[in-house]
């Protein structure tokens, strides 16, 4: 075999066995939409994904699909992040009901401000 297939393998290797343990708790499962960054896609990956995507809840996806939020306008998206952020505010979501279900992805007070300055930075 030449070396360099040699290295190459190796060096995938490599990368197949870092990777198993770079990947820190809180890294989004699925791919967040291109403009909502990291920190603010794990919350709603966990709390809001069930319902608000294609194999969600047909009510909730047709008013908030984070998977089609990248072919949303830039005014829908502000729309939608500015009720998002008024929802969390008010306790309307993630619903109650939900939440007695799975108490353990009821979005804390850091995270639901996290989110609400997430669209101060879209309204910029
Ligand atoms: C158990 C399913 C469920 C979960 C989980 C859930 N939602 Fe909803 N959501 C719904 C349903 C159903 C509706 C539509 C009915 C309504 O407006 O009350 C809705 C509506 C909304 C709306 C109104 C959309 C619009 O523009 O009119 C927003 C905003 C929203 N959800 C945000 C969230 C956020 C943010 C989360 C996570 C923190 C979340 N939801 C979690 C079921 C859910």
């Amino acid at each position: 075999m030449k070396k360099t297939g040699r290295i190459l393998i190796a060096l995938f290797v490599t990368i197949m066995i870092t990777s198993a343990f770079i990947i820190p708790d809180g890294t989004p499962l699925n791919d967040p939409p291109t403009n909502i960054p990291d920190s603010v896609w794990a919350i709603f990956e966990i709390s809001c994904y069930d319902c608000h995507s294609n194999d969600g809840n047909g009510m909730a996806k047709a008013k908030l699909n984070f998977d089609k939020w990248n072919s949303y306008s830039p005014e829908k998206q502000l729309k939608k992040a500015t009720n998002i952020c008024q929802a969390m505010q008010d306790q309307k979501m993630p619903p109650s009901k939900y939440l007695k279900k799975n108490p353990d992805v009821a979005p804390s007070v850091a995270e639901v401000i996290r989110v609400c300055n997430w669209l101060g930075e879209i309204e910029k």
